[in-house]
């Protein structure tokens, strides 16, 4: 007999580094970075039969019956706030199935909307939500899982959901550490949601590749370790953009470009190399260069705030860029002198940029 206790559970947002856009195309990496800001969660069996979801999101409650996830095209009829969680627990109740273990109503409430004023971060909440209601059913049900089936399971509910994102997001968060990221290809895994079971799915080898990265301090046994010394930025524009619509409209640049593809590669690699060996100048290069392709890229990635943000930090040791789709949300920056990290964070200021979010590596 399971114990009815409330369980809490986290997960964190995440910013890309380098990487975005050529992402999309399977087979192409990009490194993303854990952002420590959380949504949390509460979730305990049903004393009903019903299962009542709240998020702070949307700031109301949703009743569901308790066959509700027994039933095929269960969706069909939800409420749209709430499709993305819908559809987590529904594809988690088909893996409880799997594990024989008997569903049973819940009710989960999630709060830490990472917005502020309506105006959305920027930094990951749609694949945030879809995990930490992953997490919240399995530790229900006493379950744990490799970060890898965190990834799988999460990335199957959105591309049941038909998201056209890269899954980056999904990695970094299931990991919640600075990773790279290979993409798959999610029009072959798409397809073979639609045919084979869940089981299947989970088993076949979707070819990615996700690893952990660690600025070296964080490694004291590193043969390697070196003194870089540096704090990461997140500033934010507080112009809320759709990742999905700027994919949609940036995907013909990506097609027209013929070397995008080919030269972000070279810089994921070399940054990778560079976080590895704590090498700061490696390190500029490759957010400069990055930073440059996007702007070349296509006209909407840069507003005019995001080169305000990358302008401001001229002249500082820092190196700065957009961050993700781009059109608004956040830039990153490393700095590596803490008196311009000061000096920046107060140009952002009178530009109405906010710093959301620091952290020394
Ligand atoms: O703006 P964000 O954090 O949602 O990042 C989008 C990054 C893209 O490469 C443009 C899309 C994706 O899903 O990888
Ligand atoms: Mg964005």
């Amino acid at each position: 007999m399971l114990e009815n206790k409330i369980i809490t559970n986290k997960t964190c947002g995440k910013l890309y580094i380098v990487g975005e856009y050529s992402i999309l195309t399977a087979g192409q990496s990009a490194i993303i970075k854990n952002v420590n800001i959380f949504m949390e969660s509460r979730i305990s069996f049903s004393d009903t039969d019903e299962y009542t979801v709240f998020s702070d999101m949307f700031d109301y409650k949703l009743t569901l019956e308790k066959d509700t996830f027994n039933n095929e095209n269960i969706l069909q009829n939800f409420d749209k706030n709430y499709l993305l969680i819908c559809e987590a627990i529904s594809v988690m109740s088909e893996y409880l199935k799997l594990k024989n273990l008997e569903i049973k109503p819940f009710e989960m409430k999630i709060t830490g909307k990472m917005e502020r004023d309506g105006k959305k971060f920027g930094i990951g909440s749609s694949g945030s939500v879809v995990i930490l209601t992953i997490k919240s059913i399995l530790s229900l049900y006493n379950l744990e899982i490799s970060k890898e089936m965190l990834f799988k399971l999460s990335s199957y509910v959105l591309l049941k959901r038909g998201d056209n994102g890269s899954m980056g997001d999904i990695a970094c968060i299931s990991y919640e550490n600075l990773i790279f990221y290979r993409s798959f290809d999610r029009k072959r895994i798409r397809e073979l949601i639609e045919k084979e079971t869940l089981e299947d799915v989970l088993e076949t080898d979707w070819n990615y590749e996700i690893s952990e990265l660690y600025f070296n301090e964080k490694e004291p046994n590193r043969k390697d370790k070196n003194s870089l010394s540096c704090e990461f930025l997140a500033g934010w524009t507080k112009e809320p953009a759709i990742s999905k619509d700027l994919i949609n409209i940036v995907k013909s640049s990506i097609c027209e470009s013929e070397n995008f593809l080919k030269d972000v590669e070279e810089i994921v690699k070399k940054l990778r190399e560079a976080i590895k060996n704590g090498d700061k100048l490696a390190i500029k290069e490759c957010i400069d260069e990055n930073g440059k392709l996007l702007e070349n890229l296509d006209e909407n990635i840069y507003s005019k705030k995001l080169k305000e943000l990358v302008n401001a930090t001229q002249g500082l040791d820092i190196c700065a860029k957009s961050s993700g789709a781009g059109g608004g949300d956040c830039g990153i920056a490393f700095s590596f002198d803490e008196r311009d990290t000061n000096i920046v964070v107060e140009k952002w200021k009178k530009l109405g940029i906010e710093l959301l979010y620091s952290e020394k590596l």
